[in-house]
């Protein structure tokens, strides 16, 4: 096993009706919020009006920022972070899904200090102070409620990319499963796509790390099992918390100790790039691209996928293992191709060309120019 460091600061509140436990929570940290949302769906659904009221019953006064969109953009932290300093915020509430959250993480940095948030994701300067962050987690997918990371994309680079630091891990997080209702299917299957594909990611890391290797699989298995249920019912209560906490588990650093970094993560990159080239959703970009990277790399670590299958599918190889996936992911209604996502040949060049540019690799298993051209292939299905 590999030396490791465990430390998680987020406190969170998990079940029915934990956002009433909110006002008591946050009424210690100031009475000045910033509250950043999406696009619209938690005024349908309610949840504004749920977290206005308990800031509203406390005294505390609002800024708010809004309109962040799914796969989010640098400018939008930007003048989010404008809208905190502006209005002397003490605290951010972000109420959404990965996406609205991430935003709100990165922005936390960048209101104390006058710091760029594209300076700080590109590492250029590490931000020394910040502001609590209080996430309203509406979708479950991305881990982010749990974890000091935020990834977002930048236009004018043509980059969609990761960053972390303790200091962005969130202060609160409410993780209420009723609260993802009314998540559309396909977001439901892209969350789960999305929470299979972290612990993949942490599988495929260097380290030998048999307990963080069994977290792994029961994740994956609790996913399985669970999501043909929860995309039959989806306003079964059981079912959306098992995927809930299963998708913080995944990325909340426990499948992750012993092994040498917290994953390989170059599905992820493979993953970004397309997101920034076509503004697929996350969770599609990952159910294309995580059968063909395990395709790319099946010669190399076939003991490895093996494993997996053995333990995850009662399955005997590494093919075998490779095809349960993608049937799996294909079970979901979530592409595995690149075609069932509208593109054809006429756009290989162009992702070959991005891959290039920011020289897409994963920290373990590195990806190289013959690479690029063997996995767009293989996202194709050729
Ligand atoms: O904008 P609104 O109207 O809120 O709609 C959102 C959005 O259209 C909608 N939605 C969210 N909660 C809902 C809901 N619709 C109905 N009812 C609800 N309760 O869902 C759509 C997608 O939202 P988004 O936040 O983009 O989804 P997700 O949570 O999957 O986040 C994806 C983003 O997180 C990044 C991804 O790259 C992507 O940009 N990731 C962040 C990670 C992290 N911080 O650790 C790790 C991940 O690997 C990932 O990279
Ligand atoms: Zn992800």
């Amino acid at each position: 096993m590999e030396n490791f460091i465990v430390y998680n600061p987020t406190c969170v509140f998990f079940g029915k009706n934990v956002i009433q436990g909110m006002q008591k929570t946050v009424s210690p940290l100031g009475n000045k919020a910033l509250l950043i949302y999406g696009k619209g769906s938690v005024k349908s659904n309610g949840i504004y009006d749920a977290v206005v009221k308990q800031l509203n019953d406390c005294g505390i006064t609002i800024a708010e920022y809004s309109g962040i969109k799914a796969n989010p953009i640098i400018d939008d932290a930007r003048k989010a972070a404008e809208k905190g300093k502006e209005s002397q915020a003490d605290f951010i509430v972000a109420v959404g899904g990965g996406s609205v959250i991430d935003t709100a993480k990165l922005v936390s940095v960048c209101i104390k200090e006058p710091l760029d948030p594209w300076d700080v994701m590109k590492s250029k300067i590490k931000p020394r102070t910040n502001i609590p962050v209080i996430a309203v987690l509406t979708l479950a997918a991305t881990g982010t409620e749990m974890n000091p990371y935020a990834v977002l994309q930048n236009h004018e680079t043509k980059e969609k990319i990761g960053f972390g630091m303790n200091l962005m891990y969130p202060k609160y997080s409410f993780l209420d499963p009723q609260y993802t209702y009314s998540v559309p299917k396909d977001q439901t299957a892209y969350g789960i796509v999305d929470l299979i594909a972290h612990t993949l990611e942490a599988y495929f890391a260097y380290g030998d790390a048999s307990l963080s290797d069994r977290f792994a699989e029961s994740i994956i298995k609790e996913a399985i099992e669970i999501a043909p249920l929860l995309l039959a019912n989806p306003e079964n209560y059981h079912y959306r918390s098992r995927v809930m906490w299963a998708a913080t588990c995944a990325l909340n650093g426990s499948t992750s100790y012993g092994r040498a970094t917290s994953g390989d993560w170059g599905v992820h990159d493979i993953g970004h790039t397309l997101s920034m080239l076509y503004d697929f959703p996350h969770g599609a970009t990952l159910s294309v691209a995580y059968p063909a990277w395990l395709k790319l790399q099946k010669e190399k670590i076939k003991d490895r996928i093996s494993l997996l299958g053995k333990n995850v599918f009662g399955v005997n190889n590494a093919n075998e293992t490779i095809s349960e996936i993608e049937k799996f992911f294909a079970s979901l209604n979530c592409p595995v191709s690149l075609k069932e996502l509208g593109l054809n040949d006429s756009h290989k060049t162009e992702i070959f060309e991005l891959l290039s540019k920011n020289k897409i690799t994963g920290y373990h298993h590195k990806l190289e120019e013959e690479d690029y051209k063997r996995i767009v292939e293989l996202m194709f299905g050729v």
